[in-house]
């Protein structure tokens, strides 16, 4: 089992990374001191599949828990849904003294996690991601909330968890696609933070996408260890942290404007990194043999790396982009490589850039 600290004074955890540690959850929350009554928060695909290990695991450790289903999907994070798990958390008598713990992808680990930071002003939760996603980003770090029908996670608190467990086991049932979109995150952190790591990919991708265990554990580890270094050191998100997005201000607007429907997450994400890779080259000088390397690994893994966009969809996703909540000041601000392993954030791109960005053929704006 790999462990990965993340150091954040009283507020430290880790992450806990192997096949099979699933099955220690009930072990693991007794070693932190948490007591006796749990909730079990999932959704409709992974409650089948894992909360009866869950259960079983804490029962095991001398915790009662209830079992909470909400529906799978990007819908289910929503106040609705909220609401419906505080109601049964109080039917259920749970204290400030209890936890959360979120079993599924990210959808529920922001949820409830958004739950757990807000019932009884705050209890503890353990994170156990069952996406490729969740396992490297977005249970790490401690970001919660939900979406309101003006734009996603506008609502939401920091509040870390006290323990992750990813157990490799589960993304065996992970669907094709949804692998491929967390691959699409464990590029980037290639692309922002690691250069070995990136040259890694580049050679041993096949292993990868085969879902091979002592691959993924080095990989999904490398991957928690860059979020945590960087979560270390700006939790809030006050500067450094925003290097997460790299690829995200064009990978958001595309899912806007696409209203959530056509990509997943990582397929606009990759879109993204190889529309910044290409303004990176224009704005940071990033060389053209880079950029083609960061093109190839997005197709090599299956992900796509353009979209064909015409003259309303393209003012579309410019007004989009000047909408997202990174927007500071109305400026759009961008996180661009100067080479693959080095990024900088906040640099500014001039609007007329990003169609030829996005498209091969770029197309002007009328
Ligand atoms: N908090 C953060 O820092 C952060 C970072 C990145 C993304 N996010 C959020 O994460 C969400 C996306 O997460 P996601 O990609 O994990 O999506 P998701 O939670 O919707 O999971 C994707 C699909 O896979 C299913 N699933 C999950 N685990 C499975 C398994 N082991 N076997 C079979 N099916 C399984 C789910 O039911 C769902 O249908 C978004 O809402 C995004 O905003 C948050
Ligand atoms: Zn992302």
């Amino acid at each position: 089992m790999g462990i990965v600290n993340v150091p954040l004074g009283h507020r430290s955890y880790d992450i806990r990374i192997g096949p099979g540690v699933l099955a220690r959850l009930g072990a693991e929350c007794a070693r932190l001191g948490l007591r006796k009554r749990c909730a079990v928060i999932s959704d409709t695909n992974v409650a089948p599949r894992y909360g009866k290990a869950a259960q079983t695991a804490l029962t095991k450790a001398g915790f009662t828990s209830s079992l909470i289903i909400i529906p799978a999907g990007e819908t289910a994070k929503s106040i609705k849904t909220v609401e419906a798990c505080y109601n049964q958390l109080a039917a259920q008598r749970l204290e400030r003294q209890s936890f959360v713990v979120a079993l599924g992808g990210g959808v529920v680990g922001d949820l409830a996690g958004f739950v757990a930071a807000t019932y009884l002003r705050g209890i503890p939760f353990v994170q156990v991601p069952t996406t490729l996603l969740a396992q490297v980003d977005s249970s790490v770090g401690g970001k919660v909330g939900l979406n309101l029908k003006a734009g996603k996670n506008l609502v939401g608190a920091f509040h870390q968890p006290r323990l992750v467990l990813c157990d490799l086991d589960t993304l065996a049932s992970l669907p094709m696609r949804e692998y491929r979109a967390g691959l699409a995150e464990v590029i980037k952190y290639g692309i922002i933070y690691d250069p070995r790591l990136f040259r890694r990919l580049e050679r041993d991708l096949p292993r990868l996408l085969r879902r091979d265990q002592r691959m993924l554990a080095t990989v999904v580890a490398r991957c928690c260890e860059i979020k945590a270094d960087v979560v270390r050191q700006d939790e809030t998100e006050s500067g450094l942290r925003a290097i997460l997005n790299f690829g995200h201000t064009i990978g958001h607007a595309l899912e806007a404007i696409s209203h959530y429907g056509k990509y997943l997450h990582g397929e606009a994400i990759a879109i993204g990194q190889v529309a910044a890779a290409k303004l990176s080259a224009q704005v940071l000088g990033l060389p053209a043999r880079e950029v083609e390397r960061i093109e190839r690994i997005f197709q090599s893994a299956g992900l796509p790396t353009q979209v064909k966009l015409n003259a309303p969809q393209l003012r579309k996703i410019l007004a989009a982009m000047s909408l997202d909540k990174k927007v500071s000041g109305g400026e759009i601000k961008f996180v661009l490589a100067r080479r693959i392993g080095v990024v900088e954030f906040g640099h500014q791109v001039p609007a007329a850039l990003i169609p030829g960005s996005l498209n091969p053929q770029p197309s002007t704006i009328h």
